[in-house]
């Protein structure tokens, strides 16, 4: 499975990167809006950064206008791919950019009709939201065990990225039905790493080795 990190947080993503386990970097609107700074100049910096897929997301609706954007953002950079949201005119415009040769991430994906719809289109990766379905009484993953038993069925070239992770579960659950990529804001990222057993076995450790004759 791979890790990307979500978040446009520059530090965060800097650190998470030194782990030496993120493979790549997903934002949002909402996410750059955040950081309070440029667009281009943030997912610049975040590819200079990280060696792997960052996407970056449009914001128009209609067809002409995703794919418009779509060009110019995806010529800042070879890693930048493409996020764009599961609509009519978001499928027509994925397809077109596949012809391109310019990766897509679904986004806003919270059915297993629409991940069959983003597979069929041509979608690089489809980002199943599995948090806010939680956040709206669904099992989110049951969305994830879906979709990845889909892309299995057909071979469909996609990747199913685990989108709005909540909590370490989210993660190790959508490993074990196979998901491709988690997506994983920094916090929950770093909680991953946690057990208080491992502490205090550390401690004890330190502590007995103090008592080995030097
Ligand atoms: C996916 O790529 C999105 O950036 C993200 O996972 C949205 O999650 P949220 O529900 O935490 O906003």
């Amino acid at each position: 499975m791979k890790f990307f990190v979500d978040t446009a947080n520059v530090a965060s993503i800097r650190e998470a990167y030194s782990w030496g386990i993120v493979d790549g970097v997903t934002t949002n609107p909402t996410l750059v809006a955040k950081e309070g700074r440029d667009f281009k100049e943030t997912i610049l910096e975040i590819c200079n950064i990280v060696n792997g897929p960052v996407s970056a997301e449009v914001v128009s609706l209609d067809t002409e206008g995703m794919v418009k954007e779509a060009l110019e953002i995806s010529d800042w950079h070879p890693n930048i791919v493409i996020k764009i949201p599961m609509t009519k005119d978001g499928m027509a415009a994925v397809r077109r950019l596949t012809k391109e040769g310019i990766k897509t991430n679904v986004t806003l994906v919270f059915s297993a009709s629409q991940a069959l719809i983003a597979a069929k289109a041509g979608a690089t990766y489809i980002s199943v939201f599995v948090g806010r379905l939680d956040d709206a009484g669904h099992n989110g993953l049951d969305v994830v065990f879906d979709t990845v038993q889909m892309i299995d069925n057909y071979d469909f070239d996609s990747e199913v990225i685990v989108a709005s992770v909540r909590h370490p579960l989210h993660v190790v659950k959508s490993a074990q039905m196979g998901a491709h990529i988690a997506t994983v804001p920094f916090p929950v990222l770093d909680s991953m790493f946690k057990h208080p057993m491992t502490d205090i076995g550390i401690e004890r450790f330190l502590k007995d080795w103090e008592k080995v004759p030097k």
